[in-house]
């Protein structure tokens, strides 16, 4: 039977532990407040000077198998709530860091088409790092890097003025163009062959009501 002793020093070490996750999690350039992008963000407290390591990005490390498991399992979630929050960051071949605990309040940095930060990883561990000088109030925001080709399960609300309209990688903009454009000429088309039957349509009721009685 363990010794009592033994209980509350595991209780210590434990809460020792949380104490320093927590800590690793936060930082001071930043603090959560309500986002004019979605739910909740980050936002700047203080002047960040370019190249700052403004906060860590912290969460679990898990081998790809157990980063399957909970990557299927968070989109299930997402899709049945409309937002796609998965927190898997792909660190090595063979691990992945699953930010998905309430300690890893970088979980909260929001996408944009012009960020002010970039995901860093060092070894097992992920930084957000400012790539330009930021202002206090600002919200913070990295390029989540999405795959193109899913593009329409996302769409963005940045509001920069560079935005593409969905939240895809930056590298994969110019395909994201090449679709988008491919989309546009379909649906150009689309609508003038429904317009030309409809004239076709409206022709023929006309002659209709035109055509003399004795016709
Ligand atoms: C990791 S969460 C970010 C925190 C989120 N705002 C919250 O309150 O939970 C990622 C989700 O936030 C939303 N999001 C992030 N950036 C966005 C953007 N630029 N436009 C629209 N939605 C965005 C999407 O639903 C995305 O799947
Ligand atoms: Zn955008």
């Amino acid at each position: 039977m363990p010794s009592r002793k033994k209980g509350i020093t595991e209780e210590r070490l434990l809460h020792k532990k949380m104490i320093e996750l927590w800590k690793r999690g936060d930082s001071d350039y930043c603090e959560v407040r309500g986002s004019n992008i979605h739910g909740r963000g980050i936002y700047a407290t203080t002047f960040i000077p370019k190249g700052t390591r403004v906060i860590e990005y912290v969460g679990e490390i898990i081998d790809k198998r157990e980063s399957d498991r909970r990557g299927a399992s968070q989109q299930r979630k997402a899709n049945a709530t409309g937002d796609a929050a998965v927190y898997i960051f792909t660190i090595s071949k063979n691990y992945d860091l699953d930010g998905n605990v309430p300690w890893n309040i970088a979980r909260l940095i929001n996408h944009s088409c012009a960020p002010n930060c970039e995901a860093c990883i060092v070894g097992r561990r992920i930084y957000i790092d400012a790539i330009r000088d930021i202002q206090p109030g600002e919200e913070l925001s990295f390029d989540y890097g999405f795959d193109v080709d899913c593009f329409e399960d996302h769409p963005c609300r940045c509001g920069k003025p560079e935005c593409v309209g969905y939240i895809v990688s930056k590298d994969q903009w110019p395909e994201l163009r090449i679709r988008l454009d491919a989309q546009k000429t379909f649906k150009t088309k689309s609508r003038s062959s429904a317009s030309q039957a409809n004239s076709l349509k409206n022709a023929d009721d006309d002659t209709l009501i035109t055509l003399p009685a004795s016709a």
